[in-house]
């Protein structure tokens, strides 16, 4: 067993990504974790495909660089157009958002309307509907772009008048098709978790991929013999969180979104 090898490796275009790290550090504690946010190109979610996958195998390249032996795609907008190139290029498990969440709200739709919130590369990328169609026909996507709300949870208003006002509309139309599950697909989502939960109504169950994705980590760990609950807290110290920019903003906004505050090194590639 390779225990004290095993490194996850996290990316994303920013700071967005430390949802996942959470979910991470929450279900496996003593797991050294690699933390990469690409701040100096963020955002991903309004550029090309062929951009965003030319990112994410930088991205990848330098989590590999640096040990680590897993990697965790975080970011919505790369898994929806890079997840396949990614995975023909390395050899390393790789772990995305998209799968478990959607097999999850496949499984908790009664009525088969699905509803989709994420930036506009990850609605036009078509992924989820593309899937849904081949795996549930009779499964009904309705999709959502939200791109305000990525400053939004960046200025740190989550509960503001503002942004209800903002999530209300974005809804609207989702809640006017009925849907009865929604996919949170964005990074920065599940800091407003409870907001949309409040808005979207009781009806309307949430899927949160950074919980599922952490899952699908810790199932593929644990499946694979790697365990090292005996090793306390070795991510206080072992881990690492490189982003390509850092400012006092990006500090800032990272200690929010991971609820403590944590020591970011800049990253040189
Ligand atoms: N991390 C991105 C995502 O999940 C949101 C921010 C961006 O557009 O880069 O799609």
């Amino acid at each position: 067993m390779h225990i004290e090898k095993e490194k996850i490796g996290i990316f994303d275009s920013g700071v967005g990504g430390l949802t996942v790290v959470k979910e991470l550090m929450s279900l496996l504690p003593n797991k050294p974790l690699i933390y990469f946010g690409d701040t100096a190109r963020t955002p991903y979610g309004t550029k090309s495909a062929e951009t965003i996958i030319q990112y994410a195998i930088e991205d990848t390249e330098f989590l590999i660089k640096h040990g680590a032996t897993v990697i965790v795609i975080a970011c919505h907008s790369v898994a929806s157009v890079a997840t396949e190139t990614l995975k023909k290029r390395f050899t390393l498990p790789i772990f995305e958002v998209i799968s478990p969440s959607r097999e999850l709200a496949i499984k908790t739709t009664k009525n088969k309307n699905i509803g989709l919130i994420g930036t506009r590369a990850t609605v036009n990328s078509n992924v989820y509907n593309r899937e849904i169609a081949q795996i549930a026909p009779d499964i009904k996507l309705f999709s959502q772009p939200c791109p305000l709300l990525v400053p939004l949870v960046e200025e740190g208003w989550l509960k503001s008048r503002e942004t209800r006002m903002i999530i209300r509309k974005y809804l609207r139309p989702l809640r006017d098709v009925a849907i009865d599950t929604l996919i949170l697909g964005c990074t920065h989502y599940p800091l407003l978790k409870r907001v949309i939960s409040e808005i979207a109504g009781k009806k309307i169950s949430i899927i949160d991929p950074s919980k599922e994705v952490a899952r699908d980590v810790f199932e593929h760990l644990k499946n694979n013999g790697i365990d090292n609950s005996d090793l306390v807290n070795i991510h206080e110290s072992q881990s690492r969180f490189y982003l390509s920019d850092v400012s006092p903003t990006t500090e800032k906004i990272a200690t929010n979104f991971l609820g403590r505050k944590i020591s970011i090194e800049k990253a040189i590639a």
